[in-house]
């Protein structure tokens, strides 16, 4: 099944070059079949490198065209099949194996949205020096942001992700349960702008009080980046020196966020700029914005 990329691209582009050679083409007609060929050929030969560039990369093509608003997976079922390859491959209780999982799966498997390694030590590097008692994500996606952040938090420290999707939060509640850092994550399916809901029971059930966090990762939807982290300012959840990492600035965008905080500068924020960038990758630009809380 993972052949058939490079089994069709390879076709197309034998296919091309015999028309060429078959048929007394029209220019454009030419033009388009030389094309084709050229392309093609560049596909197979990215597929059977096995660490393609990314836009030459079938499963990150599959990924931009079937990523669903709705549930956020691709459509392959590459989400669950990652929890699974986890599950083989790490041992029971080895977070830094779980990771590892993860990364090869989007390396040589199939293109999953994580934050990555890069962006991640900028995260991690936040959470050492942070400290946080409280962490709160927007987006776990399978988890793997969530591994990580677990495996930087000091001794008594949680994190609390909130994932809209009921199937990715079962994925990776699998996932970090198996790499054995459920007692420090707690996943809860939601969406800080279903109405109160998901805030209530972040009070009630996960002990969410004025100025508890310490961390807030925002890495879900990226038009909901200001609206979210406005919910969180108006509950009085942050204080003066909580930390706000938002990946993705860059790419795909989240322009109204970046204004937001440019805005915001010396005022109620102090902002860092990291330039990275994208995942699994180092083509694509990206930028992670580590804000501080003034006031
Ligand atoms: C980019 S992925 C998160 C990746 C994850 N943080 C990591 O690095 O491993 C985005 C996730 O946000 C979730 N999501 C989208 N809109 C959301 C919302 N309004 N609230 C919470 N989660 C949301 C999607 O279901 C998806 O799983």
């Amino acid at each position: 099944m993972t052949r058939l990329p490079l089994l069709l691209f390879t076709a197309m582009a034998i296919g091309a070059v015999l028309l060429l050679f078959a048929l007394p083409l029209h220019p454009f007609a030419s033009w388009a079949a030389w094309t084709t060929a050229g392309v093609a050929a560049g596909l197979a030969l990215h597929e059977l490198a096995g660490r393609p560039i990314p836009f030459l990369r079938w499963s990150f093509l599959r990924m931009l065209m079937g990523i669903q608003a709705g549930d956020w997976q691709v459509g392959d079922g590459r989400e669950e099949e990652a929890a699974r390859y986890v599950l083989a491959k790490a041992t029971p209780g080895d977070v830094e194996a779980a990771i590892r999982a993860l990364d090869d799966f989007s390396y040589r498997r199939k293109f999953l949205i994580n934050v990555g390694a890069r962006k991640g030590a900028i995260l991690e590097q936040a959470i050492a020096r942070v400290k946080p008692r409280y962490v709160l994500e927007l987006g776990a996606y399978v988890g793997y942001s969530a591994l990580r952040i677990a495996r930087a938090l000091p001794a008594g420290g949680r994190l609390i992700s909130i994932e809209k999707s009921a199937a990715n939060a079962e994925i990776a509640r699998r996932i970090a349960t198996h790499a054995g850092v459920n007692d420090r994550v707690s996943f809860v399916v939601g969406a800080l702008g279903d109405g109160g809901q998901t805030a209530t029971s972040l009070r009630d059930e996960h002990g969410i009080q004025p100025g508890s966090l310490d961390l807030v990762f925002i890495d879900h939807a990226k038009d909901a980046y200001v609206p979210d982290l406005q919910r969180i300012l108006a509950a009085g959840w942050l204080h003066a020196g909580s930390v706000v990492i938002a990946d993705n600035v860059g790419f795909p965008g989240a322009p109204e966020y970046r204004a937001y905080m440019q805005a915001a500068e010396g005022k109620r924020f102090q902002t860092h700029v990291h330039e990275t960038t994208v995942e699994y990758q180092s083509m694509i630009r990206d930028l992670v914005l580590e804000s501080t809380m003034l006031a």
